[in-house]
């Protein structure tokens, strides 16, 4: 029996050629390349093919990729239909996995053998998820759903299909490099949950609708949500410093901080923060800001020596709301990213799958007696 570790912390639990992190110097690569140069330099399209097929394509290869993505955008009618038969209230996280699971009932997948039918569902994953996202919030809001636009690219389509206008090349080229850096983060928990759902050999719907909803969560994902209502409820910077203290004091987590691999600040933080200073230069400041900026002050200086610092969370959501993003579309929008990387995981899974089965530490009672239920 190996050492208990409570969350898994420090097991290996599987090998991985897809996302690495070194915690303690803060770098993030994918298939070997930095998080900042992808950010920097590639597109959705172009790190989905590197996650997946596992190089970066060359131009043939990427245009044939871009290609299978954009005919694999359709989305069955009867998805949208399911989508109007939720409450409008429902949170867009549960819309996503109810939707993703049901995509199973229009493309049977109960045979996870053929590598090509996987990689074909995997890149109908990766396309769907965004009308999916985008389909929802108009259904919601009253509005018809829109078809894809297939001469916009993943994020342009993506925009077109929420707003109905055909977004500028800059709001692209933003949500673009957002989707790059949220696209692939080794064995984080949703990451893990796919992996675990897809070694049953599940079929890949249940593997990604598993996904999103451990995204969903606040420790995870729905951070990035929480974040920004966390920055709203502060009055001002001045009001931080005490903000800070009570939550030090109370024990309470500050959203958007730190991170089980990270003892340092999260590269993507860094990338974010610069891209969310360059567009509120370019567009007005915005005061949660500087509430955020104040955090990370007094964070660095109470919570630093214990390696709490932001995480990929911290400022998208900024970069988000200043965009005009409804803030419950965050951890959507998260997911519109990472499922580039749980698909590449489940793909990697299966090439040498053992199913998951960890044992626990039993605290339950020892051998009792059944005692009869007039009896108890
Ligand atoms: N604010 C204040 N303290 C924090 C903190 C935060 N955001 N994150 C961790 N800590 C403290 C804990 O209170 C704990 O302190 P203690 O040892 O004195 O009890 C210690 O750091 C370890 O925290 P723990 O929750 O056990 O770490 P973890 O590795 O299990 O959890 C996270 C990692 C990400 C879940 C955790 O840092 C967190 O909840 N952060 C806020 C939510 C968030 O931003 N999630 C997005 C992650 S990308």
């Amino acid at each position: 029996m190996s050492e208990f570790s409570p969350g898994l912390a420090g097991v290996i639990a599987d090998k991985s050629a897809i996302g690495f992190i070194n915690g303690t110097e803060g770098i993030l690569r994918y298939r070997g390349i930095r998080i900042e140069e992808l950010a920097e330099k590639s597109t959705f399209e172009e790190t989905a093919h590197l996650l997946i097929d596992g190089t970066l394509p060359t131009r043939a290869q990427l245009a044939a990729f871009d290609a299978e993505l954009r005919s694999l955008r359709g989305v069955p009618a009867g998805i949208f239909d399911l989508l109007r038969s939720l409450p409008t209230s429902t949170h867009p996280m549960v819309a996503l996995q109810s939707a993703v699971a049901a995509l199973a009932g229009h493309f049977p997948h109960q045979d996870v053998t053929d590598r090509k039918k996987n990689r074909t569902a995997a890149l109908r994953l990766i396309a769907c998820t965004p009308a999916i996202v985008a389909g929802f919030d108009r259904i919601r809001k009253g509005l018809d759903v829109l078809q894809p636009d297939l001469a916009l690219s993943h994020a342009g389509d993506f925009l077109f299909q929420l707003n109905g206008v055909v977004p500028d090349a800059q709001e692209t080229r933003i949500l673009d490099m957002c989707l790059v850096m949220h696209a692939e983060h080794g064995f984080n928990a949703s990451t893990f949950t796919g992996r675990v759902v897809g070694s049953s050999l599940a079929n890949p719907y249940a593997v990604i609708s598993a996904a999103v909803g451990s995204l969903s969560g606040p420790l995870h994902g729905g951070a990035n949500e929480e974040v920004l209502e966390m920055l709203r409820g502060i009055d001002g910077v001045g009001a931080v410093a005490e903000f800070m203290q009570q939550r030090i004091d109370g024990k309470q987590k500050i959203m958007g901080l730190g991170h089980r691999i990270y003892k340092v600040k999260d590269p993507r933080a860094d990338v974010l923060q610069a891209l969310a200073e360059k567009l509120f230069a370019e567009k007005g400041s915005t005061p949660l800001y500087d509430i955020a900026y104040a955090i990370e002050q007094v964070a660095k200086e109470k919570l630093g020596p214990k390696g709490i610092y932001p995480n990929v969370d911290f400022y998208s959501g900024l970069v988000y709301d200043k965009l005009g993003y409804d803030v419950d579309l965050f951890t959507p929008i998260f997911a519109v990213a990472r499922v580039a990387g749980w698909t590449a995981h489940w793909l990697e899974q299966l090439q040498d799958n053992r199913i998951y089965r960890p044992d626990a530490l039993y605290t339950g009672p020892d051998d009792q007696a059944y005692v009869e239920i007039d009896a108890r």
